[in-house]
Order: structure tokens, then C-alpha cells, then sequence
């Protein structure tokens, strides 16, 4: 295994992602704990991570002297191979303007990282974000690459299996940087990489196990993927100590609702409690228009009902959510920072404050497609894992306006034919998120000798890799031509079929 000492990077999880990718079984352990993780885990491994902090400050972190005398193979990254070269006697100096973002690095020397990779005398692109660089190198290092602003861009110690370098191999902008961790856990490590899903599947069981003990679960079922793996996940665990309530809001897509509850109930045999809310939530949305108003009013009544069903079955010490990394270090900075919220995103957060349980969270290192790739591994149909995400607050947040029990019945029939068509073209999983909003508009048409008023019906589509970022995707004219015929001729109540051409930004995903 690879031990990861974090200094407190925003990106540590990461490189453990990349690690996984290798085939290669990983743990984060904060620095202050690296010591204890060491000798617990016994690693082939230690990777170093960045940080914001300076080794110049006192009091910086620093790499605990069992890790740095245990002559296992050390890859620094960033703050990782200052703290190698501070330590180590060579020098770190700070305050003349550093590198931020694209770089280029020239390899200058052969390297076992560069292994089947990067030759002698290419220019490859890195990412970089740091203020203090390496200014001289400890006894026993030799550069091998170097950058304008990092003449020791990346170090080598062969002797003692010691590597180091100054940008971030661990973001995508790194182009090359997944195959240099890989080199490191394969070919410097020796390790074999065949650890799997199937091994997450079997760490995180044990993990749950002995977090729980004989308490009892409460996990709340959005209906989307992410609750459902943990939950899936949970009661392979630890059984009917799990129970979960499925608060139907009545904003879910066409046959979805039906599907978390056989799927549920008539496959898995994972205790559930289906709560049918729809009447509450729509009621309470009467004359709501604001999308964060809607939201908020989403966010709390789920909460309370939630709330009132686990009061009902009562004893959980516990309770589960399907919170993924993104959603960690996106309520982060929600909540953190200065950055502005542009939506307040119901299904982080909350719960856990309000209802005084401790938590079980077996997917908060994962990303949306390893979930995806675990979800598989846990038996869940293709069809369901695959699922294009969906936002809590639901159709809701596509209804712009005032949001009644006819018009989410409309949106729903166009939303199916949408995705319907989408599915058959084979495009499904070539976008990211797809779906039609019902407009507070009407439009006048004709149909047959009659006049038409009706309403308009939005069809978005974007590609992305994180929803941070998103661009519209491409449909030809063909295919759009025939949903949108579909859609008219099929569904009562909309006349019109427009479609969105706007990335984000400027625009967001959803409307609202
Ligand atoms: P936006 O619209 O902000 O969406 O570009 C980015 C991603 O987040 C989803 N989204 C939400 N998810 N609660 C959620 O759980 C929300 O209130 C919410 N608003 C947007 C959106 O579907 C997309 O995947």
C-alpha cells in the first residue's frame, strides 16, 4: 500500500485517486497523524503532498523522521519536496514571485519516473502553484528536469528511491501526470497494481463494521446514485441495522421514484421506508418563484420529514450519507471563503447539524465515476449507475416560475421522450446531463386547422467533467428536429421546442 502524508493540499484526494487508477490501495493520513498511519499500514510507499503552507514558517508541518529514515521510496509533491529538501539539508528560499498554472519543464536527465514516458531533452507540460521553490539540492540528489521559474522542477535520489518534484502530477492539467504517479507506485515501489473495486468494496465493509458496532442506521435515499451505493454499501455491512427512508418529494423524474423502491425493497431486501411527501412539498411551493427560495423550502421540508420518519423508527445512533469528495471541497468553499454562493445546494450540509448523529460516510473519497464503477462492482443495474445526475431540489429548479403537480407531470412526459431519444441514439453517455424545462411561457402554434397556446418546452444538454465547467453538446439538426416533433405531437400542453446554446459559464446547468 501507499501511505499519503497530507500537509493540507485542496487537491491530496487527488493523488489518491491517481493511486487508485494505478491499481495501487492508498490512505490519506493528515501529517500530525503520519507517524501512527506508518506503523499501522506498514506501506511500500509514501507520497508527500502540497500545501499552503511555507517551510520557512515556523512551525510549518513537517515529515516525521520514522518516514524519512524507513528507506521505503518517498515521492514529494510541491510543500512535499521542499519539506524533503528542508529536512534533508538542502534549501528552500521563498518570496520572489513563484509559478502559477501552465508550465513547461525540460527533461534533462533519465529517471525512473520517467520510465517508457518522458525522454531526454523533451518539453512537457505541468502544473504549478507555488511561491517558495528548492534553491540547492540535499546530499545525494541530481536534478532531472527543470523549469524557467524551478530549475529543480523534479529531483532524484536513486539510492535511497527518493523523488521529488515542484509542480502537481495529481490535476488533469498535468497532462502526463496520472503515468508519473503510476511509475512511482509500479515501477519505484514494485507494486503490482491489481487492487480493484472489488478490494474498496471489501476495506470499506470491515470499516463500517467496525464504525457501527451494533448501532443502528438511518440513511436517506434521494433517490439518486450516490445514496443509493452507500446504502447498498452500508447493508452489506452491517444488515437490517440499516434502515433507510426514501423521501419522495414528488419532483423526481418519470418512473424514478418506483425504481429506488423495487430496487430496494424487491432486489436488495434493504429495509425502506417509501414516504410519499409529494402532496407537502407541492402545496408548500404554491406561489414560490424565487429559485432560491425554492430551494430553501426544498431543503428544509426534506429535512423535516426526514427528521419525523427517523423519530418514528427511533434508536439510530447513526446516520448515512452518500456525500462524494466534490461535496466536500464544494461546501467548503460555500461555506468557507470568500467566494460567492451561486446556488445553495440542499443535499450537503444540513442534515447532520440538525439531527445531532454521528455520521457514516463511505464514499467521501470517491468521485462520481468511481462511485459509478463501485456501484457496478455492488450489483446495481448499468441503467441506474449511469444515471446522468440530477439535482436534489428536482424538477422544481426546471419549472421556472411557479411549480404545480400539472406542470411537473408535463415536464416529465417531454423529459422522458427527450432522454428517450438520447438513449436510442446511443448518446447517453457522451453527455453529461440532460433534460427539458417547462417555460412560464406560452407560445401560439398550430396544430391540424386549430389554434395552439401553449407552452414551451427548453431541451439542454451539456458534456463536462465535474459540472464546474460545462459546453452545450452538439446535437445535428436531425435529431433535435425529431424530439422536438415528438415532444409536441406527445405531450398535451406544449406546443414549442426550444434548445439552450449556453456553456457555463456564462450560464449554469440548470435554469435555476
Ligand atoms: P449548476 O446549475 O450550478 O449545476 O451549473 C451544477 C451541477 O449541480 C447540480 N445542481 C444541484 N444539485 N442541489 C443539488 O443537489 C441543487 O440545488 C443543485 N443545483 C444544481 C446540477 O444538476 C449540476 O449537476
Amino acid at each position: 500500500s501507499v501511505l499519503i502524508v497530507d500537509f493540507g493540499s485542496q487537491v491530496t484526494q487527488l493523488i489518491a485517486r491517481r493511486v487508485r487508477e494505478a491499481g495501487v490501495y492508498s490512505e490519506i493520513a493528515p501529517f500530525n497523524a503520519a507517524e501512527e498511519a506508518f506503523a499501522r499500514m506498514n506501506p511500500t510507499g509514501i507520497i508527500l503532498s502540497g500545501s499552503p503552507a511555507s517551510v520557512l514558517d515556523d512551525g510549518g508541518p513537517r515529515i516525521p523522521d520514522v518516514i524519512l529514515e524507513s528507506g521505503r521510496p518517498i515521492l514529494g509533491i510541491c510543500y512535499g519536496q521542499q519539506s524533503l529538501m528542508h529536512q534533508l539539508g538542502g534549501e528552500v528560499t521563498g518570496g520572489d514571485g513563484g509559478e502559477f498554472g501552465r508550465a513547461f519543464i525540460e527533461i534533462e536527465d533519465e529517471c525512473a519516473l520517467f520510465n517508457g514516458l518522458w525522454n531526454l531533452g523533451e518539453t512537457h507540460q505541468v502544473w504549478m502553484s507555488h511561491g517558495d521553490k528548492v534553491t540547492s539540492l540535499a546530499p545525494g540528489f541530481r536534478p532531472v528536469a527543470s523549469s524557467p521559474g524551478a530549475p529543480y522542477a523534479v529531483i532524484a535520489n536513486d539510492e535511497k528511491r527518493i523523488y521529488a518534484m515542484q509542480f502537481h502530477p495529481e490535476v488533469v492539467h498535468t497532462p502526463d501526470g496520472g503515468k508519473l504517479l503510476k511509475n512511482f507506485v509500479r515501477h519505484v515501489c514494485g507494486m503490482s497494481g491489481d487492487w480493484t473495486m472489488a478490494e474498496f468494496r471489501k476495506t470499506k465493509v470491515e470499516e463500517i463494521r467496525a464504525q457501527v458496532g451494533d448501532n443502528r442506521v438511518i440513511c436517506g435515499l434521494s433517490g439518486g446514485v450516490d445514496s443509493a451505493v452507500a446504502a447498498v454499501l452500508i447493508h452489506e455491512a452491517i444488515g437490517d441495522q440499516l434502515t433507510c427512508v426514501f423521501v419522495d418529494h414528488g419532483l423526481m423524474r418519470m418512473g424514478e421514484a418506483e425504481q429506488v423502491v423495487s430496487l430496494f425493497r424487491g432486489h436488495y431486501h434493504i429495509p425502506l421506508v417509501h414516504v410519499d411527501a409529494s402532496t407537502l412539498f407541492l402545496k408548500g411551493l404554491e406561489g414560490v418563484t424565487d429559485p432560491e427560495a425554492k430551494r430553501k423550502f426544498i431543503g428544509k421540508t426534506f429535512i423535516d420529514v426526514f427528521e419525523d420518519e427517523a423519530k418514528k423508527i427511533g434508536g439510530a445512533q447513526f446516520l448515512a450519507q452518500g456525500t462524494l469528495y466534490p461535496d466536500v471541497i464544494e461546501s467548503v468553499s460555500f461555506t468557507g471563503g470568500p467566494s460567492v454562493t451561486i446556488k445553495s445546494h440542499h443535499n450537503v450540509g444540513g442534515l447532520p447539524e440538525r439531527m445531532d448523529m454521528k455520521l457514516v460516510e463511505p464514499l467521501r473519497e470517491l468521485f462520481k465515476d468511481e462511485v459509478r464503477a463501485l456501484g457496478r462492482e455492488l450489483g446495481l443495474p448499468d441503467v441506474f449507475v449511469g444515471r446522468h445526475p440530477f439535482p436534489g431540489p428536482g424538477l422544481a429548479i426546471r419549472i421556472p416560475g411557479e411549480v404545480s403537480r400539472d406542470r411537473c407531470d408535463i415536464l416529465r412526459k417531454a423529459d422522458a421522450v427527450y432522454l428517450e431519444e438520447i438513449r436510442n441514439a446511443g448518446l447517453y453517455d457522451a453527455i453529461w446531463q440532460a433534460f427539458a424545462v417547462l417555460l412560464p411561457v406560452k407560445t401560439v402554434g398550430v396544430m391540424g386547422d386549430s389554434r395552439t397556446y401553449d407552452n414551451v418546452c427548453g431541451l439542454r444538454a451539456v458534456t463536462s467533467t465535474d459540472g464546474m465547467t460545462a459546453d452545450i453538446y452538439p446535437f445535428d439538426a436531425a435529431f433535435l428536429s425529431r424530439v422536438a416533433t415528438r415532444i409536441i405531437n406527445e405531450v398535451k400542453g406544449i406546443n414549442r421546442v426550444v434548445y439552450d446554446y449556453t456553456s457555463k459559464p456564462p450560464g449554469t446547468i440548470e435554469w435555476e
